[in-house]
């Protein structure tokens, strides 16, 4: 079973009313007029409308992850609240509860439907390929089986570059919503968080935006508040496939599932300004135009680490965030799928990065850039939380069902 299908719907009348009305009002604003392409493209872009789209909630790995990145993320980060005194049947008990509400809301919202009782379920009819995926952290997977607690769940090393702030720290959950509709998604967020009040506490929440859908290629990848194209390098097909949900060798600590560390990076865009092109451009070792390797070729291209120039000084600089980054080893592998964030003063990318096992894919690329990486001159990494990915759900059914040691 897949959830990577994106339902594409019939233009709606609305669509079709909408571009033409379009159209009439341009035309008779007079900016059109006498410029046939110019009015069928204004028609074209007019007509884009999204809201339809729908992600599939139930499948064998939980949407939000290999699915295409919309343009808004939220993390939200809740942590159970357990009763003092409680006994672990009691608090697995809670825990089920939390995941089989968040499961059943998931799957009505991102059909475009409110949740049970919802009191805003006109804020849920446009999904705009909306998907919620849910993380547990370390004493959850604890509560919910402490035999499926993974090896690398559990916060990871200090490093010299970290500058760490408890308020973005560990929680029991991480609920993932990304979407292109901005409404659709703070409902969601607010429905989810209502629904399962009683049960768990908001820690924090970290908001992300890309793109806007239709600003650009849908293929095209993102760029970050550097400028930088940023997910060029990221695995794909078979690649992908491993690097997620494991092969040989390689296997995700329970069939279906994987792993999230998302790292809040602060990313200082007032000292960057500084930096002109080539400096840029080198302690990246690709270009910030077009994406592509310092070394030349294309923006899927890798870079040539040994090339040299006339005197004989690596192109490539060995320092460089792409020479410390690229793997070393095969499994070193990970799908970064981040979001950009601007808040007042503070800019910088909510880095979320995929992979079955965090020690042998994650942590050798992040042991690496800690040490030497030109780009940390300019990035701080401010929040860290480590979560196991449970696997998907059969319809009917919740995420996690049947791994409670019950
Ligand atoms: C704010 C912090 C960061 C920024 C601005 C940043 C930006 C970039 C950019 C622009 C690229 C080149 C294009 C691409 O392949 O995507 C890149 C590559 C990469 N980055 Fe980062 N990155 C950051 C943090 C990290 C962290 C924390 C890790 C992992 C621990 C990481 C791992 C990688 C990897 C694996 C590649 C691909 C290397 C290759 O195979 O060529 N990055 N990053």
């Amino acid at each position: 079973m897949s959830n990577k299908t994106v339902s594409t719907p019939v233009p709606s009348r609305r669509a079709l009313l909408f571009g033409s009305a379009a159209t009439v009002a341009g035309a008779a604003a007079g900016f059109a007029l006498g410029t046939g392409n110019a009015q069928s493209a204004h028609a074209d872009q007019g007509e884009a409308l999204h809201g339809q789209q729908t992600i599939e909630f139930y499948g064998t790995h939980q949407p939000g992850i290999d699915t295409p990145a919309p343009a808004f993320v939220s993390f939200l980060a809740l942590d159970l609240l357990l009763p003092d005194g409680s006994s672990m049947v009691d608090q697995r008990e809670i825990l089920r509860r939390v995941l089989k509400l968040i499961s059943a809301d998931a799957h009505r919202l991102m059909s475009g439907r409110g949740i049970l009782a919802d009191t805003e379920p006109e804020l849920a009819q446009n999904p705009a390929r909306l998907t919620v995926t849910v993380g547990l952290g370390p004493r959850a997977v604890k509560i919910m089986n402490a035999a499926l607690v993974p090896s690398w769940l559990k916060p990871l090393e200090a490093f010299d570059i970290d500058k760490l702030d408890e308020a973005w720290g560990q929680s029991d959950l991480v609920i993932q919503i990304c979407g292109d509709d901005k409404m659709s998604l703070a409902h969601a967020a607010r429905a989810i968080t209502k629904d399962v009040r009683s049960m768990a506490t908001l820690r924090w929440v970290q908001d992300g935006f890309r793109h806007s859908r239709g600003s650009q290629d849908e293929a095209a990848t993102m760029r970050n508040l550097f400028g930088q194209v940023d997910g060029s390098a990221n695995p794909r097909d078979e690649m992908l496939e491993r690097t997620l949900w494991g092969g040989e060798k390689l296997e995700p600590w329970v069939r279906g599932g994987t792993s999230l560390v998302l790292r809040r990076i602060e990313m200082d865009l007032d000292t960057w300004d500084h930096v002109d092109r080539p400096g840029r451009d080198f302690s990246l070792g690709r270009r910030q135009d077009t994406g592509a390797p310092v070394t030349g070729g294309g923006e899927f291209d890798a870079p040539d680490l040994q090339a040299t120039d006339e005197l004989g000084l690596p192109i490539v600089s060995p320092d460089s965030h792409v020479a410390r980054s690229q793997a070393r080893e095969a499994d070193e592998k990970i799908l970064r799928r981040g979001y950009n964030y601007l808040e007042g003063q503070h800019a910088g990318l909510l880095f979320a990065s995929y992979q079955c096992n965090v020690e042998v894919q994650f942590l050798p690329i992040q042991r690496r850039l800690a040490q030497a990486d030109m780009l940390n001159e300019w990035t701080t990494p401010i929040g860290s939380a480590v979560y196991a990915v449970l696997p998907g759900c059969v319809a009917g059914s919740y995420l996690g069902a049947e791994l409670f040691s019950d």
